[in-house]
């Protein structure tokens, strides 16, 4: 009913709207008053944690997407090698695991059975397994040896959206996690991150209040045959979420590549008029990724393309080769996808509306896959 739905047309569009909640949520109480950061529930031991010396992420769709920015994160904090996986390649592949690896499966739903099965082979190798769960009690977390909870409340669109980025904090929460619990590298970055998280729900707030021209955006590119989206470092899997967004929305052709693999093959695909969204990295902490899809932009622009760019507010290099901008607030490089996924979710979300789908209900397609 539309009282279930807040006033709004559907369950995405409320949940959009809760995001700036569910992140602040996901961060209450995490942090002690000595700033050591807390997992709910952690049958592993600080000396395990010390032991780990490689780190599998295991996800499904969007989950998956959120595993992606992780592995930047950890890998850079903790130094510690961090692989992302498919769950459902995971345990065909015959992964190398043993004692000293810890995997980490993040799941919305808890439920789904492709990463359900990763887990249970990663216990059979013996090795750790920590999840990230926004249902309290489900499969995946009462199997795990340490769970953090995302605190998002209930999803009920089949899209996740604040689930998306509860999962991120939480991935940036563990990297720093594991980063003290190991001796911090860089103890004032970590002390830094912990404080600039406390900004993100402002931030999106402000992203928020200034959509408007992305749904007309979406409405003007509603009939395009194909979408593509580019990004470099996290910008990579926020634009295959971008993707996957429209795809399961707007059913839609949708891809999303990582910048620097346009010249290997996919900038054939550029005709006059194609839309490519490009999710620009901010020029203060990454001045030279910054600078490199910025010359992918115009590379793109040069044969044809409508080019739509998700850039730092006050980022004017970008102009010159943009058709359309969508500024979000400045945040640091890492933290960046929790800003710069929300414009995507809108654009999917209007761009499916003004097809006349069902966006909470997208054909062929469920909340929680409990088949493998
Ligand atoms: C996201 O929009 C999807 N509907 C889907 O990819 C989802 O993220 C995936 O099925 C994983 O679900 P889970 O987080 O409940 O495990």
């Amino acid at each position: 009913s539309a009282a279930e739905k807040g006033g709004y047309d559907y369950f995405m569009l409320k949940e959009i709207a809760e995001q700036p909640q569910a992140v602040a949520d996901t961060l209450l109480g995490r942090l002690t008053e000595t700033g050591e950061i807390l997992l709910d529930e952690v049958r592993l031991s600080d000396q395990d944690l010390r032991d780990v010396d490689k780190v599998f992420i295991v996800a499904c769709g969007t989950a998956y997407h959120a595993g992606l920015v992780a592995k930047y994160a950890i890998e850079h904090w903790t130094r510690i090698p961090c692989e992302v996986e498919l769950a459902s390649e995971f345990r065909y592949r015959d992964p190398v695991l043993d004692r000293s690896t810890l995997v980490v499966a993040i799941s919305q739903s808890g439920e789904t059975m492709d990463t359900l099965m990763a887990l249970r082979h990663a216990k059979e190798q013996k090795a750790r397994v920590l999840a990230i769960c926004n249902t309290n009690g489900s499969t995946i977390p009462r199997e795990s040896d340490a769970v953090l909870y995302t605190h998002s409340g209930p999803e009920i669109a089949v899209a996740s959206t604040k689930a998306f980025l509860t999962q991120l904090v939480a991935c940036y929460l563990i990297g720093l996690h594991l980063a003290q619990v190991r001796g911090v590298k860089y103890a004032d970055e970590v002390a830094a991150v912990v404080d600039q998280l406390q900004e993100v729900p402002d931030k999106l707030r402000t992203v928020l209040a200034a959509m408007e021209p992305v749904r007309q955006l979406a409405r003007d590119l509603s009939t395009a045959g194909t979408v593509l989206f580019i990004g470099r470092h996290v910008g990579y899997p926020v634009a295959l979420e971008g993707a996957l967004k429209l795809k399961e929305l707007a059913y839609m052709h949708a891809e999303g590549f990582a910048a620097g693999e346009l010249k290997h093959g996919p900038i054939a695909l550029i005709d006059k008029g194609t839309p490519v969204i490009c999710v620009v990295p901010s020029p203060a902490g990454r001045g030279m990724l910054r600078d490199k899809i910025v010359s992918n932009i115009q590379e793109v622009r040069a044969r044809g393309a409508r080019t739509i760019v998700i850039a730092e507010e006050g980022d004017e290099a970008v102009l010159p080769f943009a058709d359309h901008v969508i500024y979000v607030p400045r945040t640091p490089t890492l933290l960046a996808p929790l800003v710069t996924s929300v414009p995507l979710q809108v654009f999917a979300c209007a761009v499916a509306d003004a097809r006349g789908h069902d966006v909470d209900q997208p054909r062929n397609l469920a909340k929680s896959v409990t088949v493998e």
